[in-house]
């Protein structure tokens, strides 16, 4: 997959974007789908009933308050065409989920972790609450995951440990609290980036916390305790944590301006 597409699309200029062609085209679509040629059973592959139901509990569990979900997600298409939702050409299996800045408000299923072909999931600002499902971390294609700027509660699950194909990991602008699981990173070879900053996480950072993240290149850990912790060790050098719009370095406790 092109890694470059749309994930952690930090440019708030495509956000809005998205949004725009969302309210756009949302009113207008549904009187067009009455083609009978589109018949659920016959165009939902064998195989896929599972993401299908995961994506159904999924949007059940969410509030909606624009009906983009349920409008937009109904079984008489296949789910590769609901918005936000991208498939794998040859299985039909949910490769992407793709929906920041959709106000979807509520708690994550634990179904997600059905979705077994899923490479991207960006929730980023979507109003979610309740705590990160332990269930991601069966996710084991997962490439991307932003939950960033959301309300989620309760710990950083352990399990995301497994995730070992992980390049991204945005857990940035929540109210995350506990310790960051000191085998976190441990299967994390891949992991390019790392987003923590602006939650309640205490204690310190587990030593040997990167002791496997070669390719390691932004770190965000946020509060000064962190920043001031010795324990940065492994990390590869000159690995840079940034403060959102400030173009600095920051290196054992050292700030290097750019
Ligand atoms: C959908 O397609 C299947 C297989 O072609 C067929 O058996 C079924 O009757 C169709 N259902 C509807 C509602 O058209
Ligand atoms: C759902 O949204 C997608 C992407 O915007 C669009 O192509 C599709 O036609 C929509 N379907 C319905 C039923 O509104
Ligand atoms: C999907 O996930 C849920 C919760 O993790 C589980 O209870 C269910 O049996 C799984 N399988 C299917 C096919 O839905
Ligand atoms: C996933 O993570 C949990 C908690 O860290 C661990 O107990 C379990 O063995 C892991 N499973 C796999 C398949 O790696
Ligand atoms: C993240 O949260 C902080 C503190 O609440 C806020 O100042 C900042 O604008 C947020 N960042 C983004 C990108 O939303």
């Amino acid at each position: 997959m092109n890694r470059q597409l749309p994930m952690v699309a930090s440019n708030s200029a495509s956000t809005v974007l998205f949004a725009i062609l969302l309210s756009a085209v949302l009113p207008i679509i549904p009187s067009s789908f009455s083609s009978p040629s589109l018949n659920a059973s016959a165009t939902i592959k064998a195989g896929s009933d599972t993401d299908l139901a995961a994506l159904l509990a999924f949007k059940d569990q969410l509030y909606d308050p624009l009906s983009i979900l349920s409008s937009n997600w109904t079984t008489s298409v296949s789910f590769c065409h609901w918005v936000g939702v991208s498939c794998s050409h040859r299985r039909q299996r949910v490769t992407a989920l793709y929906l920041p800045d959709v106000p979807l408000q509520g708690e994550l299923s634990t179904h997600l972790g059905n979705l077994s072909f899923l490479s991207l999931l960006n929730l980023k600002r979507t109003g979610l609450t309740g705590t990160i499902p332990a269930d991601l971390g069966r996710l084991r294609r997962l490439r991307i995951l932003s939950l960033f700027g959301n309300g989620l509660t309760g710990v950083i699950p352990s399990t995301i440990g497994n995730l070992s194909r992980l390049e991204f990991l945005i857990l940035g602008n929540n109210s995350l609290s506990n310790q960051i699981p000191a085998e976190l990173l441990q299967n994390l070879g891949s992991l390019e980036k790392i987003s923590l900053e602006n939650n309640y996480l205490s204690g310190h950072i587990p030593p040997n916390l990167f002791n496997n993240t070669p390719s390691l290149s932004y770190v965000h850990f946020g509060t000064a305790a962190y920043l001031a912790d010795s324990a940065w060790h492994g990390l590869p050098a000159p690995a840079r944590v940034f403060e959102p719009d400030v173009q600095s370095v920051i290196w054992h406790s050292t700030t290097y301006h750019l």
